[in-house]
């Protein structure tokens, strides 16, 4: 990937549709060794850009998925209790000496230790995913091992990378993530695309769906997001409303097939309600004389 075209081309064969803008910051962040953070909506992306970037270079994806009460420990390794348990029961049964319970036949080793190891095929991609569910101490444990790509394990010593992996972090921006880690980062925000973009996006996920279909599901959608709602759909909702409607063996949107199907655009009973019977309609309505 020596260029933003090849990036972009790169990613387009794991139909992966990426604008030019998130190209140069993924180029300047695999060439200059920086990690790549993306922010953004649920739903636009960020996640699968990691998957496609680890599949298009043909690295292993290692993926931390945060969650609120990660600790340091737990996101790099822990020991394997029931294992250790075993090895004493069959030394006190043998009259042996037991083995060392703090070596590496009783780590597990989890992402972050599992990224700094050294790997077939090269450097892996880290994908740090949804880094806004953790804490500020977390925050800073990570802000120290992406400084020098190593990890301690006060038992056996320290883990260090032999190349630095490419470090991918999203967050959905449920909360700030704290400016010495953003600093240490490429960033980029990741929208909602536009109409084209979604076109080319279903294009490419759900193949199976005529144009014209797909064209009035993307516009629905692009409406929809203009409307005050809870929360909004992103591109995997348009992704499976479109294969829902085909599942149905629908060629066009109806305001009842609208109403029908939309659980599979919006997951909250509040922003559901509002959209059936007239709204969806008045929306349908709207969209078509666009359209036309
Ligand atoms: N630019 C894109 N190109 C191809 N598929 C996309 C794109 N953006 C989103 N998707 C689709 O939407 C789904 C959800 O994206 P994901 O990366 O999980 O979102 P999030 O931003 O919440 O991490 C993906 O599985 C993929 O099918
Ligand atoms: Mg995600």
């Amino acid at each position: 990937m020596d260029s933003i075209d090849a990036v972009q081309a790169a990613l387009s064969r794991q139909n992966y549709v990426c604008g030019r803008a998130l190209a140069t910051v993924t180029f300047l962040a695999l060439r200059l060794g920086r990690p790549l953070f993306l922010e953004g909506e649920a739903g636009t992306g960020k996640t699968e850009i990691a998957k496609a970037i680890a599949a298009a270079l043909g690295r292993r994806l290692i993926r931390l998925q945060c969650y609120e009460g990660l600790d340091a420990a737990s996101a790099v390794y822990e020991w394997n209790f029931a294992a250790q348990m075993v090895a004493i029961r069959k030394a006190e049964a043998t009259g042996e000496t037991p083995p060392d319970l703090f070596s590496d036949e009783f780590l597990i080793a989890r992402p972050l230790l599992e990224a700094m190891r050294p790997q077939e095929g090269g450097a892996p991609v880290l994908l740090i995913d949804e880094i806004d569910r953790t804490d500020a101490p977390f925050e800073a444990f990570l802000l120290e091992a992406l400084s020098d790509f190593q990890v301690t394990i006060p038992e056996t010593g320290t883990v260090t990378a032999p190349e630095p992996p490419i470090v991918v972090l999203t967050s959905n921006r449920t909360r700030e993530v704290h400016d010495a880690l953003k600093r240490r980062c490429l960033y980029h925000w990741v929208d909602y695309p536009t109409h084209d973009r979604e076109m080319e996006i279903l294009a490419a996920r759900a193949p199976e769906a005529a144009e014209d279909l797909s064209r009035e599901v993307v516009a629905f959608v692009q409406k929809l997001r203009t409307e005050d709602l809870f929360k909004k759909p992103g591109v995997a909702e348009t992704i499976d409303w479109a294969k829902c409607l085909l599942a149905l063996d629908m060629i066009e949107l109806s305001p009842e097939v609208i109403s029908d199907t939309l659980g599979a655009l919006l997951k909250y009973q509040d922003d559901i309600q509002k959209l059936q019977g007239s709204e969806a309609k008045r929306i349908l309505d709207e969209v078509r004389a666009e359209v036309a």
